[in-house]
Formats: C-alpha cells, sequence, structure tokens
C-alpha cells in the first residue's frame, strides 16, 4: 500500500464533512479532513479576515480575474464587479453552459459565504423527497441535533418590527399579505443578539455592514465556530488545508488511495501526495462529491460505481426575482444582510413556492424588494465525466428552469398586482431579465440516497466508501438545504460508525 496511511479520511469540510469527522473523532478514530480552500482566521493588511460585499477584493473569489456577484448590475450598469488577481478566495461560482452554481472555498464550506438561514423542511414534502428515510427518527432526534449543534437561533421579534434594518423585510411583508400570501421568521446561525450589539454601535459591524457572501467578520456561526471547532476538540481530527484530492482507487486490500494536490494561496503547486485509508468519506459537496466518483468511475479507478453516480441533480427550484416599489414605499438605506423572512406558499397545490425575502444592502435607497424563491420543479440534471477537461459537466437546460420560472411568477405576479407595482429587469445583467434562472446557491443530488449509495451513504459497489453531503439528496428539498444535510449526515454517520468503524 502506498502513501501516508490513516484510519479515516473526510474530503472536504462543509456541513457533512464537519458532522462526519465530529462524530468519528468522538468514536475515537484518527480523522484526517482535506480542505482545497483556506482558513479563514488571519486579518488581511485591512485588518479583516473577510473582504466586504461593497469593495470585494481577491479574497471574494476563488481564481477569478473578475468578481462574479450574482446582482452584477444595477440600472444595467456593472457596478458591484472588480477586478482581481486570482487567488484562493471564499467565493466560486462554478460555471457550466447554462447553470452557474455558487459554492462555499474553505474550512466551513458553504458555511463561510452562505446567508445562514436554518429551515427544517416540512416534515411532508421531507417524506415525499426521502421516502426510504425514518422521518419520525429523523424530526424526533436528527433534525433537533443538527439544530442544536448548529446553534440555529431566532430573531427577537420586538427587535425585528421597530429596527430600520429590518425594513425591507417589514415592507415586503406588507405587500404580502396584501396578496393574501402569510410570512414566517427563519431561524439562522448568525448570533441575533451580535447583531443587535451592531445595532446598539457597541461591536464591529458584519451583518450590519453588508457582509455575507464574501463571508462574515463577525456575527456568524459557521462550521469552523460550532461542528469543525468541536472535531477538533477531539483530539483526533486534523485539517489540511489548500489539498485538493484529485484522484481516488482502491488498493488490493481494500484500503483507498488518494492523490492530493496541495496548492499556495495563488494557486501553485507545492506537492502532489499520495494518502491511504481504510474508511473514506466524500463530503466535498453535491458537485464536488459528484465530481469524484464520476472520475473514477469513468477513468476506471473504481469500476464499480453505479450508472447511478451523476444523475438526479436539481438546484432546489431557485429563481432569484426582484420588484420595483412606489416612491412613498421605500426599503430603506440601512439593511441587515442576513434574512429574516420567507413567504411560505408551499402548501400552494398549484406552484408550491417558499421564498426568502432578501436584502439588498448597497447602502442607499434602491426601492428593490428582492427574493430568493426556492420552487418546486421535478427537471433533474446529469452530470457527465469530459475526459478532455477532466472535470464533470452538467447536462441541465435553461428550458429546463421553465416551470422554476412560472411557479415565481405566478406568486410574484400575485405580489405586483395586489400592490401595483412591475419587476426589475435591470439587475440580472446586460439583457431584460425579471428572473434569474441560471444560477442557484442550492446545488443537490449527484450521488443520491438509495440509488448511487445503500440508505445510508454507503456507496454501491465499494466497501468503505460513503457520501456524506448535499449530493445524496435528490435535487430539491423545499426549503434551504443547510439543515436537512446537516440532520441527514448525523443520522448516517451513527450508524455507520456502529456497524462500519468501531464494530471491527
Ligand atoms: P459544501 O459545499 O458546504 O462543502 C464542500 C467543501 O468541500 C468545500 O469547502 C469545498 O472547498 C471542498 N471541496 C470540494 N471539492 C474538493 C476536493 N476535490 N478536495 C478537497 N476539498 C474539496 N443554505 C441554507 O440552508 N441557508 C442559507 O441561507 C444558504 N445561503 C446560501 C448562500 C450562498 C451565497 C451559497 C453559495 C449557498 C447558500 N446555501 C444556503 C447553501 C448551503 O451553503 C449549501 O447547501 C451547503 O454548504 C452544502 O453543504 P455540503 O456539505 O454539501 O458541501
Amino acid at each position: 500500500a502506498g502513501g501516508t496511511f490513516v484510519p479515516a479520511v473526510v474530503i472536504g469540510t462543509g456541513y457533512g464533512a464537519a458532522v462526519s469527522a465530529l462524530r468519528l473523532g468522538e468514536a475515537g478514530v484518527s480523522t484526517l479532513m482535506l480542505e482545497m480552500g483556506q482558513l479563514w482566521n488571519q486579518a488581511g493588511p485591512d485588518g479583516n479576515v473577510f473582504s466586504g460585499m461593497l469593495k470585494p477584493d481577491k479574497r471574494s473569489s476563488w481564481f477569478k480575474t473578475r468578481t462574479e456577484a450574482p446582482l452584477g448590475s444595477f440600472l444595467w450598469l456593472d457596478l458591484a464587479n472588480r477586478d482581481i488577481d486570482p487567488y484562493a478566495g471564499v467565493l466560486d461560482r462554478v460555471n457550466f453552459d447554462q447553470m452557474s452554481v455558487y459554492v462555499g472555498r474553505g474550512v466551513g464550506g458553504g458555511s463561510l459565504v452562505n446567508g445562514g438561514m436554518a429551515v427544517t423542511p416540512r416534515r411532508s414534502y421531507f417524506e415525499e423527497v426521502l421516502p426510504q428515510v425514518d422521518a419520525a427518527e429523523m424530526y424526533d432526534r436528527y433534525f433537533p441535533r443538527a439544530n442544536s449543534t448548529l446553534r440555529v437561533g431566532n430573531i427577537d421579534k420586538n427587535w425585528f418590527e421597530q429596527t430600520e434594518w429590518y425594513k425591507f423585510a417589514r415592507v415586503s411583508r406588507e405587500q404580502a399579505a396584501k396578496a393574501g400570501l402569510k410570512t414566517t421568521f427563519v431561524p439562522n446561525v448568525y448570533d441575533w443578539d451580535y447583531m443587535r450589539r451592531e445595532a446598539d454601535g457597541s461591536v464591529p459591524k458584519s451583518a450590519l455592514a453588508a457582509e455575507v457572501i464574501y463571508g462574515n467578520n463577525h456575527g456568524k456561526v459557521s462550521l469552523d465556530k460550532s461542528y469543525l471547532a468541536a472535531a477538533l476538540g477531539t483530539g483526533k481530527v486534523t485539517i489540511e488545508t489548500l489539498h485538493q484530492v484529485k484522484t481516488i482507487r482502491q488498493q488490493k486490500d481494500g484500503t483507498y488511495l488518494l492523490t492530493v494536490e496541495q496548492k499556495d494561496a495563488d494557486g501553485k503547486l507545492l506537492a502532489t501526495k499520495e494518502i491511504s485509508c481504510r474508511h473514506l468519506f466524500l463530503g466535498a459537496g453535491s458537485l464536488g462529491s459528484t465530481e469524484l466518483l464520476l472520475r473514477a468511475r469513468e477513468t476506471g479507478a473504481l469500476p464499480n460505481l453505479s450508472s447511478e453516480i451523476g444523475a438526479g441533480w436539481g438546484p432546489n427550484g431557485n429563481i432569484m426575482t426582484a420588484r420595483a416599489n412606489h416612491m412613498w414605499n421605500p426599503t430603506g438605506t440601512n439593511q441587515s444582510s442576513i434574512p429574516a423572512l420567507g413567504i411560505d406558499d408551499w402548501d400552494n397545490p398549484d406552484a408550491p413556492v417558499f421564498a426568502e425575502i432578501a436584502p439588498m444592502p448597497a447602502g442607499l435607497e434602491t426601492w428593490v424588494s428582492l427574493y430568493l424563491a426556492i420552487t418546486k420543479n421535478p427537471q433533474r440534471g446529469t452530470f457527465v465525466y469530459d475526459a478532455a477537461k477532466d472535470r464533470a459537466d452538467l447536462r441541465w437546460t435553461r428550458e429546463q428552469n421553465a416551470p422554476a420560472v412560472a411557479a415565481a411568477k405566478s406568486l410574484f405576479d400575485r405580489i405586483n398586482k395586489a400592490n401595483t407595482t412591475i419587476y426589475r429587469y435591470d439587475l440580472f445583467g446586460k439583457q431584460l431579465k425579471a428572473f434569474a434562472d441560471d444560477f442557484c446557491y442550492h446545488p443537490l443530488g449527484g450521488a443520491v440516497l438509495g440509488k448511487a449509495t445503500d440508505n445510508y451513504g454507503r456507496v454501491n459497489g465499494y466497501k468503505n466508501l460513503y457520501v456524506t453531503d448535499g449530493a445524496l439528496i435528490p435535487g430539491s428539498i423545499g426549503v434551504n438545504p443547510f439543515v436537512t444535510i446537516t440532520a441527514l449526515a448525523e443520522r448516517n454517520i451513527e450508524r455507520v460508525i456502529k456497524q462500519d468503524v468501531v464494530a471491527k
């Protein structure tokens, strides 16, 4: 057997990976985590770890020459983006032909860049999406475990009602109510008490300083402060950063051998390493885990992988849209970057929609109400291996997003009608466009539970090989996904440690 041997390797440091590493560490298993991004704990020359959203620098983006913000334009002007040097920054936009996918890079994965919205899905929809999973066990045990370990909290409703920072959300709530739609408060991993102190001026601002997609310098309980801190605290888990796993193969004795590239933050190759392990956990996210498995199947390294690898991908029905408010109905110059409310029309049988009321913290009045709609789109994409580029390509067409656009449109048409307002067409690039249907924040699927794996994430065709992350969920979960990814990982790793790791 080649390379340095460790009992367990976890690839990635996002939700599925962090859960698996913590529980392996607690069980006494020496575990190595390999993360292609950086550890974000060192201040740059400006005294901050992350660059903000309004003046992004190279820390914002994963090897780009120009930032690629989701809201690229305002009045069709490219105001938000900046030229930057290629660097191992925290947010990546993976551009496929007809769909772009935003993902986090660094210790904590998506938790570093996301909005922290921590939503437990409606039980009936969870049962519809993953019918083979015991829902009672999930809702009694694993969702509560995920929520408490992630440190999910709720906003103080009295404060919400009076603070200028959530005027934008109250305006959208009132407009939704005029159309007969109900809104709901959304829990978050952002420390709400810290946010109130930001508003008082007693601590440095983060959510109230327009920080989110390029990292929060304060306030957010990302995975490095919750699951990963606890994992390191077991004394059994170590993390190697700027280490990207390129290939996986199995050796004669059943152990796995990984080829890993170590780079510096400017992208210079420092070393190519071989690491072997007995138990291998893939937590590289829907895109990353699927790509590693596809490459292994198509290059013959793991020939017994099933044809289900690469299938069942979806963007969780994500559609971004924005409405233009009347001059007498401003949304406020001060907006918290952390969403607090959602419009919940998921029980509408014709077009279920859960729409996050998103801020647009531009530091000036925009008269814009922005939303990230989560819709129920049955269309699925497929990853295929592109041998020439040695990468996974996504087969997904714009037309496949038409059902999602139609659902979002039916909801926001109602709101516009009730408020005599219209859409904004200038926010999503150079063309006239009211619905952003070409990017997503919630990639799900590619190695679906019960299809590419057994009912606990064990990859079909191989022993001691597991998928732990968003790749397991078949394309849709109806709400923001990280609580579900975390809870499912909790359920799976408990079984795997008991039956496959400790029992041996
Ligand atoms: P995740 O993507 O978190 O982690 C994968 C990790 O593996 C990354 O750190 C990556 O660098 C690493 N990796 C990949 N390939 C590798 C390789 N070959 N070798 C080594 N490392 C590798 N969700 C939610 O519930 N509420 C919200 O408010 C939001 N908001 C939001 C905003 C934005 C801007 C984004 C981009 C996303 C969200 N999300 C969200 C989505 C959420 O962040 C996402 O669903 C989870 O992070 C997915 O968790 P995973 O464990 O699947 O992988």
